[in-house]
């Protein structure tokens, strides 16, 4: 659909795209009284993203990336005409019932496809839970999203907390470093990454310690304090987690303080991702885990990364990947559904047994519905981030707690 044609619904794709900003972005649209299935209505996804804030990239690269894919199947998913309803969740955990209730509620959504935020994503997972709505979390990787909050309509393309820092344990040992210092923002994300790492670090037995586990609140960029303290701990290496805009402020402060060069940065690979260009030199030299390179050498990730460049005039990052894999995805399951969103069953099993070329390589879902993937050993040389090595191939997350699984 042209921006100034009309859906069956009588608006416009402007109308429904006008007003990204703010959790009333939504409000502002006229309500839509039928379900998106009647007469052959548009298949309806609602984007519940960051469009603000330390995240808002994170969030407008998942939207181009998945914008994309339907770009490339003539606006369809299972060939079934797409709309699009945008709500900025601004990664604010105690706005996330409300905002996941008006796209149910009111705008009487198809899929909802959010977030970034682990905090928010628990939030949105338990409202799809109680509403059965169908939602698609391209991001956040809260571990309960797949473990405790697991359901059949909830599926997650991007990673677990834990599968993005497990690796990381290893390649730390492994490098020999002896006494590590761990510093993230104070909430699900930084600690469930942190508690990977510790975990991975352990179980390499390398004998080493965490002598430290530095925090402060999402989203502060005050780094001074502790980063004096990471100077007088001396520990042979720093694990951590940041992403988006604290993220390039991390970095930078980190190599400002002198510490760069006498006392290793390593994270899980968000640190670098989508913030590179912004970090310039100072990130040079960061070993991070992901399951995402920029030169990833294969066709599908070649294929990809031309045509993000060519949309959006930007480089893809793996928040652009996540984006697109997640509209695959939705594809596959509206196919098996014979473009019927309410054919739920068939939707489901077809999303479940979804193996996906994806430019990250090829993906697979977990009972618990998260997906299977490697992870990379990836190193910042000359801007990207360059894959070093297979960290660990096909990793599941464990799952604990989700009921699928047995
Ligand atoms: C999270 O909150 O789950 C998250 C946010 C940004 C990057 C990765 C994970």
């Amino acid at each position: 659909m042209s921006s100034d044609q009309k859906n069956p619904t009588g608006m416009t794709r402007r109308d429904l795209l006008q007003g990204v900003a703010g959790a009333a972005a939504v409000s502002s649209l006229p309500a839509f009284p039928m379900p998106a299935l009647a007469q052959g209505a548009p298949f309806k996804v609602g984007f519940m993203l960051p469009y603000t804030g330390t995240f808002a990239k994170l969030g407008k690269f998942i939207d181009e990336g998945f914008r994309l894919y339907v770009e490339q199947k003539g606006g369809k998913l299972g060939g079934r005409a797409v709309t699009f309803l945008q709500v900025d969740d601004e990664s604010k955990p105690e706005s996330a019932t409300d905002n996941m209730n008006r796209l149910v509620g009111r705008e009487k959504v198809d899929v909802v496809v959010g977030t970034v935020h682990s905090g928010v994503a628990m939030a949105m997972a338990k409202v799809a839970r109680d509403t059965n709505t169908m939602l698609v979390i391209p991001n956040a990787g809260a571990n309960e999203a797949t473990g405790p909050l697991c359901a059949p309509h909830i599926f997650r393309t991007s990673f677990s907390n834990w599968q993005t820092s497990f690796p990381m344990g290893k390649v730390v040992a492994d490098a020999g470093h002896k006494n590590v210092v761990t510093i993230s923002w104070r909430y699900a994300a930084g600690q469930q990454m942190v508690e990977a790492f510790k975990e991975g670090y352990a179980k390499a037995g390398g004998g080493g310690k965490i002598v430290e586990e530095l925090y402060l609140p999402f989203p502060e960029v005050e780094f001074q304090a502790l980063l004096t303290r990471i100077a007088s701990l001396k520990p042979d290496a720093v694990f951590s987690f940041f992403a988006g805009g604290g993220a390039v402020k991390f970095v930078k402060d980190y190599a400002a303080a002198g510490l760069k060069d006498k006392i290793p940065l390593y994270g899980s690979g968000f640190l670098t991702d989508g913030t590179i260009e912004a970090q310039g030199e100072a990130a040079n030299g960061i070993k991070t885990t992901l399951h995402y390179a920029d030169n990833l050498d294969n066709p599908a990730n070649k294929a990809f990364s031309e045509a993000f460049k060519k949309k959006s005039g930007q480089d893809a990052d793996v928040y652009a990947v996540q984006g697109f894999d997640s509209a695959n995805l939705l594809d596959i399951g509206m196919t098996a559904a014979g473009g019927d969103a309410a054919a739920r069953d068939k939707m489901v099993a077809a999303m479940a047994a979804a193996k996906i070329d994806s430019p990250r390589g090829p993906i697979s879902f977990s009972k618990a519905h998260n997906v299977v993937q490697n992870f990379y050993l990836r190193e910042v040389r000359n801007g990207r981030n360059e894959f070093i090595s297979v960290a660990h191939a096909d990793l599941a997350d464990p799952a604990p707690g989700c009921r699928m699984t047995s």
